[in-house]
């Protein structure tokens, strides 16, 4: 991953291969944002009419790139965009420097240095520009031209080196800011790995030896129940879904404690590592990108390493249900009846709702512990694709408060997100006539009876979300701000602040 500095350097004698500035959108053409004095007093203070000449406006997402003026070392300006002036006393908002430091960090693949001069107000400002450069300067090429060096690759390295201009690289805020941000990037950025690894790469077994090596190395406690103890212990839900197929499922438990730590979360992710539809199998076009089916065990997991790296004082508790979905066989009929975890039976009538099957047991297996809070994750349904789009999560909670307090966490880390109701009214439609619930009901709403279906193996009286990220898993578009194409690593971060403020006693 890229090296992220803190600097006191002036630009001019910086030895980089550009300088990053921030340009914002005045109501009379752009401003150059407070950090790029430097560059503006070379340009004379005029700056910001080279760039408008150059076609700039200060538009989120822009990027215009401009020779380095004379007596600088680094021979190239990049220009990003920052969106509107904030109001008079108002920072730049954190989302927006992220996105900004993403978009440059991409634009610089290939170089090894870069000195970014945006607005660096406050340790926030250097947490969000942080994770900007991380997260933006993600290149997946593991399978690209195996046998030659990462730079051959894709073409271009990602950027190696970036320096934040106007950081206190004494100050401890500051350093615990670069700290989070690091701790944060480094394990989103490998769920998005896990995400875009290949399915027959990232079998279960794969993932939970995965989970194994990274809990040896972070000091968290790991179990991983294959098939024949999954078996034992009943979870009829993940073996119904992983029978189809020849890599058999598993159920992962991490666990990170705190001695101080007087809370306990739980996060469940859902971990099919591809999504075939089983006997009611996905038609072609519908199942290219089913590999990004396991997105919501990806985040949990990374949730859970980054609570660990960063000694949060809050017990966490990960769930990844892993398994496959594959038609043989072996595989769960439409019709079959499962007895799950819980105990519950459930009539099979769409083997390709899977997820609430393999959730529902994990579900059950965290609330066991009776935590004071259960976070799941999960690439659910398209209905929640069709109601929010593809970059929106829903959230869902059996709470009203905690469903609130969820949203307001994902949108202050940046992560867009919308609270979706659980109505009553469509659990009927779920009615068996041969068990207790079917896996199907209405059409209409289909992100939300899913939602419902999951309700019922929460145990009672525990506090639960449920994040359909269906939408935000997988880009399949081009990269915007730090967002690359394919696996985005969309909740880690939500869940990482839900946990940060369950340990300071902000939440529940
Ligand atoms: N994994 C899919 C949902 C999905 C669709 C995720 C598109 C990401 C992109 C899920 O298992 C599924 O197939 N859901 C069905 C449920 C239906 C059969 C009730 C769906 O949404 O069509
Ligand atoms: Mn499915
Ligand atoms: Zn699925």
């Amino acid at each position: 991953m890229t090296a992220l500095t803190l600097s006191t350097a002036a630009a001019p004698g910086l030895r980089a291969d550009a300088i990053v500035i921030g340009v914002a959108k005045g109501a009379k053409g752009p401003v150059v944002a407070p950090g790029a004095d430097a560059v503006d007093n070379a340009y004379d203070g005029k700056l910001a009419g080279v760039l408008e000449t150059l076609g700039a406006s200060g538009a989120e997402g822009e990027l215009t790139k401009l020779p380095a003026p004379a007596g600088f070392k680094a021979p190239l300006v990049v220009a990003v965009g920052l969106g509107a002036v904030p109001e008079k006393d108002a920072g730049y908002d954190a989302e927006a420097l992220r996105k900004a430091a993403g978009v440059a960090a991409r634009a610089l693949a290939g170089s090894k240095k870069a000195a970014f001069a945006l607005p660096l107000e406050g340790p926030d400002a250097v947490g969000a520009i942080g994770e900007g450069v991380l997260l933006g300067a993600y290149a997946f090429d593991t399978y690209k031209d195996s046998g030659k060096d990462a730079k051959a690759k894709n073409g271009k390295a990602p950027l190696a080196e970036a320096a934040l201009l106007g950081g206190k690289p004494r100050d401890a805020v500051h350093k615990a800011a670069v700290a989070r941000a690091v701790a944060v990037s480094e394990e989103l950025n490998r769920s998005r790995d896990l995400i875009n690894m290949p399915p027959n790469d990232l079998t279960p077994q794969v993932f939970a030896a995965v989970a194994q090596d990274a809990a040896k190395e972070h000091g968290l406690k790991v179990q991983v129940l294959d098939d024949k103890a999954l078996t034992k212990g009943g979870y009829g839900g993940i073996l119904g879904v992983g029978g189809g197929s020849a890599a058999t499922p598993r159920l992962v438990k991490l666990t990170y404690t705190h001695p101080n730590a007087e809370k306990h979360l739980a996060f469940v992710g859902k971990g099919i590592t591809y999504d075939s539809g089983g006997i009611s199998l996905k038609p072609a076009g519908h199942n290219e990108t089913m590999k990004c089916d396991m997105s919501g065990a990806a985040a949990v997991f990374a949730a859970v390493v980054a609570a660990a790296r960063l000694g949060l004082e809050v017990n966490v508790t990960g769930w990844l249900a892993l398994a496959e979905n594959m038609p043989s066989g072996s595989a769960v009929r439409p019709g079959d009846v499962l007895r799950m975890y819980s105990g519950k039976t459930v009539e099979v009538l769409n083997t390709d709702a899977e997820g609430r099957l393999v959730l529902a047991d994990a579900l059950w297996a965290a609330s066991l512990e009776k935590p004071d809070a259960i976070v799941d994750v999960a690439t659910l349904t398209g209905a929640m694709m069709l109601a929010l789009g593809s970059r929106t999560f829903g959230v869902m909670a059996n709470d009203d408060a905690f469903r609130s307090a969820v949203y307001e966490a994902a949108e202050e880390v940046g992560e867009p997100a919308w609270p979706m109701p659980l109505p009553e009214h469509l659990r009927k439609g779920m009615d068996s006539t041969v068990a207790d619930i079917a896996n199907m009901g209405e059409r209409m709403g289909g992100g939300l009876v899913a939602g419902l279906f999951l309700k019922e193996f929460v145990g009672e009286g525990i506090t639960w979300a449920h994040l359909d990220i269906a939408g935000p898993a997988f880009n399949e578009g081009g990269a915007f701000g730090y967002t690359p194409k394919g696996g985005t690593g969309s909740a880690v971060r939500t869940l990482v602040r839900l946990a940060e403020l369950t340990a300071a006693g902000d939440l529940g």
